[in-house]
This record gives C-alpha cells, sequence and structure tokens, in this order.
C-alpha cells in the first residue's frame, strides 16, 4: 500500500509545519567511544544523558556483563505467563528494600510503569491531581484512567490544596515528580503530602531522576526524593526508571502488596507485554549494589557545584542553582536560537540536545543541562566557555 494524495500531502504538511516553526525532530546518531560520543567524524562529549552516576558504562559492570552466563536472550512471554523468572523477582526483592516498601513490579520501562499505574487505578469516578509540568508518560497515563483530570499550578501546593478541597470524587489521586525532568526542580513533597494525607488522597511520585542520586542525608541510601524529604513512609506509590540513574534499562513500581497485587490483575501495560529480560534484572542488581557505596553520587555533586560556580561567573544566563539536581536547564526562549546554540556546541566538541515544545513550553526552549558523575570538572569548564562564546556571537 502507499499513501494516497490526500493522506500524503496531510502528513507532509505537518512536518512542513513543524519545520517552519522550529519544531522538527532528528535522530543524530552517536557511537560510544571510550568515555565520550563519535558524532560523524569526531568525538563530542555528552551533556544531555539521564546517565548520571555513569553507572551504563561502569567498568565493574561491564566486566560482569562479559562474564555473564546468559541462557536466555528474551522471555518470549509476559511475567503472568511465563516469563517471570527468579532473577526478576530477585530485582524487585532489592528494590522494595531499597525504597522501603513491601513489594516491587518491573515494568518494561518508566513510561509503561506510568501509563500501567494510572490506567489501572483510575477511572470515572477518580480525579487526579497532575503537576502542569509533569512528564508526557503520566500525561498520557492520566488520559488511559477515564478519570476526571485536575492539572495544578507547577509545585504550586495552595493551589493543589484548593482544587483537592473542592473536589467531590469518590477516589482523589496526586502525582508529580520527585525532581521534575525539564527544570531540574524538587517537588513541594512535604506539602504535598501533608496535602495528601488531610484529605485523604493516593499519592503518587514519579522519581525517574531522583532515584539513587539523592536520598536521606544520613543514612546515604540513595532512596529517592521521598527519602530525602524524609516522608517516604507517605507516598502510596513509586514510579521510576532503571535507565536513568542506574544506568539499566526497565521501569518499576514500588508499593503495598495490594497495589502490586492490583496491578498484577489490572495494569494493562503490564498484563499485555512481554517481561523485561532477565539479565537486564540481573545488572540491575548489579548496578543496584554499586549506587549504594555513594562514591559516584559524591563526584556527581561534587560536579554540580563545580557547574554552577562557573556559570556563576556569567551572570547573565539564567540558570537557577540547586543542590544535588543533575538536570541544570539553561533557558534560552527562543527555539531558533537554541538549535543554533546545540548545532555550535556540537562543532566544539559537546553534545547539549535543545529541549523545545511540546516536550517544553513555546518560547520557552531550552539547552537542558545534564551533568554526571563520569564528567571531569575541566570538561564543564571548556563547556561553559564555548557556550559564552557562542552566545556572544549570536
Ligand atoms: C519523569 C519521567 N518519568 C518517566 C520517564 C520514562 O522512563 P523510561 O525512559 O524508563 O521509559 C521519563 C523519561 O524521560 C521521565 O523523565
Amino acid at each position: 500500500m502507499v499513501l494516497n494524495q490526500d493522506n500524503t500531502l496531510f502528513y507532509k504538511n505537518i512536518l512542513k509545519d513543524l519545520d517552519y516553526n522550529d519544531l522538527f525532530r532528528e535522530i543524530k546518531t552517536f557511537d560510544v567511544q571510550k568515555n565520550s560520543l563519535k558524532y560523524k567524524n569526531s568525538t563530542v562529549k555528552n551533556f544531555s544523558s539521564n546517565d548520571y552516576l555513569g553507572l551504563s558504562k561502569n567498568q565493574i559492570i561491564l566486566d560482569r556483563v562479559n562474564k555473564l552466563k546468559i541462557r536466555q536472550i528474551s522471555q518470549c512471554s509476559s511475567q503472568l505467563i511465563s516469563g517471570s523468572s527468579s532473577k526478576i523477582k530477585n530485582l524487585e526483592k532489592n528494590l522494595s528494600l531499597h525504597r522501603n516498601v513491601q513489594s516491587s513490579l518491573i515494568f518494561p520501562n518508566g513510561y509503561m510503569a506510568n501509563l500501567g499505574v494510572l490506567s489501572a487505578l483510575g477511572d470515572k469516578d477518580t480525579i487526579i491531581f497532575s503537576d502542569k509540568l509533569n512528564h508526557a508518560s503520566i500525561i498520557d497515563g492520566c488520559k488511559l484512567s477515564h478519570s476526571k483530570i485536575e492539572i495544578f499550578q507547577h509545585n504550586d501546593f495552595l493551589n493543589l490544596e484548593d482544587l483537592v478541597k473542592k473536589s467531590k470524587f469518590k477516589r482523589k489521586i496526586i502525582i508529580t515528580e520527585g525532581i521534575f525532568s525539564m527544570d531540574g526542580d524538587f517537588s513541594n513533597l512535604k506539602e504535598i503530602s501533608k496535602i495528601a494525607k488531610e484529605n485523604e488522597c493516593i499519592l503518587i511520585v514519579d522519581d525517574a531522576h531522583g532515584d539513587f542520586i539523592i536520598g536521606n542525608e544520613n543514612k546515604k541510601n540513595y532512596a529517592g526524593t521521598p527519602d530525602f524529604f524524609n516522608i517516604n513512609e507517605q507516598i502510596d506509590i513509586h514510579i521510576s526508571s532503571l535507565s536513568k540513574g542506574l544506568g539499566c534499562f526497565g521501569g518499576y513500581v514500588a508499593s503495598s502488596e495490594l497495589i502490586s497485587k492490583y496491578l498484577i490483575n489490572k495494569s494493562r501495560p503490564f498484563i499485555f507485554t512481554s517481561a523485561i529480560p532477565e539479565f537486564l534484572c540481573e545488572l540491575a542488581n548489579i548496578s543496584l549494589k554499586v549506587s549504594k557505596d555513594g562514591t559516584l553520587q559524591n563526584k556527581l555533586y561534587s560536579n554540580i557545584d563545580y557547574f554552577h560556580k562557573v556559570i556563576g561567573e556569567y551572570p547573565h544566563y539564567e540558570v537557577q542553582k540547586r543542590r544535588f539536581s543533575p538536570i541544570i536547564p539553561i533557558i534560552i526562549g527562543s527555539e531558533k536560537k537554541t538549535i543554533e546554540i546545540s548545532r555550535r556546541l556540537l562543532k566544539d566538541g559537546f553534545f547539549i540536545q535543545a529541549i523545545r515544545y511540546p516536550t517544553v513550553k513555546k518560547n520557552k526552549a531550552r539547552l537542558r543541562v545534564s551533568i554526571s558523575a563520569e564528567h571531569k570538572k575541566k570538561q564543564i569548564r571548556n563547556l561553559i566557555h564555548s557556550l559564552n562564546k557562542i552566545t556572544k556571537a549570536i
């Protein structure tokens, strides 16, 4: 079949329109080299990865990969049919210990974990209060839930409280991120958890970007944002990704036994897809152990502090200083200008993706810098110098 003329024109025009508005997206192909990326014929340093601890290229883990006795490439079935295995269950058990909850369930990725939780928990008698800047997977999960959706202003707990108090729905769910993926700020979890408790709301936190990075400062457990704020026991459901701080692949939901059992029976993105390969779970288990040491987090924090110190020498940049957050957006505004800066940075040997609508609001385009433990201070300094040279020139 070939698209007919009308359909061809329809899709072409949408792409043309995106291009005209500087919103067209294309894939760049990178190949991993030792400590950098190969892009076309040059070597670039990656400042756009979610591998905040550098665990995806950690030598201890890579050595273990090479020694793994892989008996099965794929589970070839969902967990509920024949796809489960003791290695998957072992990771679930360790993630429950990590989050200090009764039970965990591995999903194929964080995106599906959000779809899986929200679509299963919501119904027409449910209202979901969702932060305005929540990730696309939360927005899509809300849409699949058949619930009423109420968006509260970003991190505005007074607005949230007002909306919650006005609502007459039987079941109320609040969902927020722990560290916001495109802004790098922390959710006001203390206040939000108080509102959830007082108004008997189910509280869900997607902690894809805080998990394994921050945690209880005394216990040094790196168990994520709720533990950082000392309100872990106030969270009903934790959602997270294994593909960011842990440098592996997959997603998980940590909660009570009741919620786990409910998801196993009701969550379509869990039931109707193949289980994540068990060797990935074995690797995630190793990464989890390595991540608990704290050395990589200390390197990361030191790099974050250093980035802020150097960029602080150039006060004209709109950059908010947030300790411990590896996501540092530099707001440029214009989509065109952001693409151009990103393009020139690439020529100088640094990759920072230009983040544009619909990931963020129109005219709020940004360079989303991701700091990693594997960055060297010199690379951070050189990046900022290069950025400054480029922004001066355009
Ligand atoms: C807040 C948030 N939740 C979920 C996801 C999806 O996670 P995964 O990449 O494991 O699908 C992302 C990824 O970008 C995210 O930023």
